[in-house]
């Protein structure tokens, strides 16, 4: 049993100044009416074209060879110019079989980017390694192993989080740091799993992972006060929730873990409890409970009621899917592979040339493809494509990559850089104009010109300043209100314009809902979530 790690780090932006003159069309007010909807309150709109899971994107992946570089050790790369931690990932890939077994399987099967989120605490990491355990990736072996190193740390019951949590200072503080990803396969699905951290201070980490995902599994644990603790506010169920609507994730998964503690001992009242005060919520948060989010009961460390559905000697009022179910039932919205191509860099090294690493959030990439690095232009050259662990051909949207460019260094590649077609690449730009919602600001602030908070936008994070407020949107009504702002407080929604020190690729939302959605945060906290409505009509000399 072989378990190989990889980490990636991902830095902030380095200085590439350009000069760029703004013009900007005018947006109807039916449109902000529209995009009001489908910002915050809406998934229902979003959701309309599903896809079978049996019949989605079979031509996608061309297994080449298995990939040859996979226990890379990726080393930090930039300085971080924000008070925000590093984002980081790392690579839990379990064992030879599953890749030989996706090297004949992968052609076949849709993929979905899971992130699982949730207060710290609540099982996420432990979910995660019970389901690489539950598909064959882990053996007794190393379950052994770990349970013994668990132990040495008193920390005996973390030994199934152990397979996620792979670091030294997660295991020894029992607490996901980086995220982590892990691939499996059900009938129907090839899923990667992103183990996104609970603990506040690493919200960036799991912006990152949420903002590469389809779907959340949304773990709340059932166990006394744990449940109530997350759900409060400034807990990090609500904050997850929120971000995760905000950064594209339209279906979750909302298990109910720790029904095994003795608090709670598979109990429907306290199940029941837990459903009907998260429903509300979410649907404050933009989930259309019915269509979009699923509820169900397991035990993560028992590993009950994952692979196959719990007994009804321990559960006997429990009727719905297994977890393995649900995640092979969910459909989502299927993606243009014939869009122009956009894959956002979230890391990038040098082996045998520049290797950069992203989701495809539009179009296709082939061996041998001509592609700019936006927003320097660079031109570069696909060599070689590796799709989880194997080498494949051609690859489509949805997949998160490996790529190995030539025709640039790694050094000149920062983190937030989109790699992107040449016919229709990305918007580069350093001002925008977005509308906001906002959440919370530190001390009841006032959000007005001048503030300044840094901007979390699919791989970017970049300090910027709001220079204009244009309207305020009534909340009533959800029209524009003529008169003029200069302020806004807590729960507004407000249309501004936004700037940036360095050039950022973005697009709109209603064109890439993934690359036009983003957040604001400041000393730790989100303060507003938003989507870019309107791009200057840019000329510009780089
Ligand atoms: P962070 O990464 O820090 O956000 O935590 P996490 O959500 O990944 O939680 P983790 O998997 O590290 O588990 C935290 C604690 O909860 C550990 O002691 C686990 O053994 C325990 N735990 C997780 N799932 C279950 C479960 O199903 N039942 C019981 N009884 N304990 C569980
Ligand atoms: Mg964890």
């Amino acid at each position: 049993m072989v378990q190989q790690v990889a980490k990636e780090s991902v830095g902030t932006k380095g200085n590439h100044k350009r000069t760029t003159i703004f013009t900007y069309t005018h947006t109807k007010r039916t449109d902000i009416e529209e995009d009001i909807r489908s910002l915050q309150l809406d998934s229902a709109e979003e959701n309309n074209g599903v896809v079978n899971p049996g019949d989605a994107r079979p031509e996608e992946v061309e297994v080449v060879d298995k990939m040859e570089e996979d226990s890379e050790e990726v080393q930090a790369v930039s300085q971080p110019v924000h008070p925000e931690p590093k984002v980081k990932h790392k690579e839990v890939s379990a064992v030879e079989d599953a890749e030989s077994q996706q090297e004949t399987e992968g052609n076949n099967k849709r993929h979905l980017n899971v992130v699982f989120i949730g207060h710290v605490d609540a099982g996420k990491s432990t979910t995660g390694g019970q389901i690489l355990f539950l598909s064959g990736q882990v053996d007794d072996r190393t379950i052994q192993k770990y349970e013994k190193e668990a132990k040495d740390k008193s920390r005996e019951s973390w030994y199934m989080a152990y397979i996620m949590d792979t670091n030294e200072e997660e295991r020894i503080k029992g607490k996901t740091v980086e995220v982590g990803r892990a691939h499996f396969e059900t009938e129907t699905t090839r899923f990667t799993i992103l183990d996104a951290p609970g603990h506040k201070s690493y919200v960036p980490n799991m912006i990152s992972g949420a903002s590469q995902a389809d779907i959340g599994v949304l773990v709340i644990s059932a166990r006394k006060g744990e449940f109530e603790t997350g759900f409060e506010k400034g807990g990090q169920t609500r904050e997850h929730v929120m971000l995760a609507k905000t950064l594209g994730v339209t279906k979750l998964l909302l298990v109910v873990n720790k029904m095994d503690d003795h608090t709670v001992n598979w109990s429907k009242e306290r199940y029941d409890e837990i459903e009907s005060k998260m429903t509300p919520f979410l649907k404050a948060s933009g989930y259309n409970v019915k269509k979009d989010v699923q509820f169900l009961p397991i035990s993560g460390l028992m590993g009950l009621n994952m692979k196959t559905r719990v007994d009804k000697s321990l559960c006997p009022w429990w009727n719905g899917p297994c977890l393995f179910e649900a995640l092979d039932r969910i459909e989502i919205t299927p993606r243009d592979p014939n869009g122009p191509f956009r894959m956002p860099i979230i890391d990038k090294f040098k082996d045998m040339g520049t290797v950069v690493m992203g989701k495809v959030e539009s179009g296709s990439v082939r061996e041998g493809d001509s592609l700019l690095v936006m927003p320097n232009k660079a031109q570069v050259k696909v060599l070689a494509i590796y799709c989880d662990d194997n080498r494949v051909r051609h690859a489509g949207p949805g997949e998160n990559l490996r790529i190995r460019l030539s025709g640039i260094e790694e050094e000149d590649i920062l983190s937030g850089f989109v790699l992107s077609s040449v016919a229709k690449p990305v918007a580069a730009v350093t001002e925008f104009i977005a509308q906001l919602q906002i959440l919370e600001l530190l001390d009841n602030a006032i959000f007005t010109a001048g503030y300044k908070a840094v901007l979390h936008i699919h791989a970017v994070v970049e300090e910027c300043e709001i220079v204009e407020l244009l309207h305020q949107i009534d909340l009533k009504t959800k029209k524009p209100m003529k008169k003029k702002v200069l302020f806004v407080k807590n729960g507004a929604i407000v249309v501004c314009r936004i700037q940036v020190n360095n050039s950022i690729c973005t697009e709109k939302f209603a064109d890439f809902a993934q690359l036009g959605r983003f957040t604001l945060r400041t000393e730790g906290k989100t303060v507003a979530v938003g989507k870019v409505t309107e791009l200057p009509t840019v000329s510009s000399s780089a």
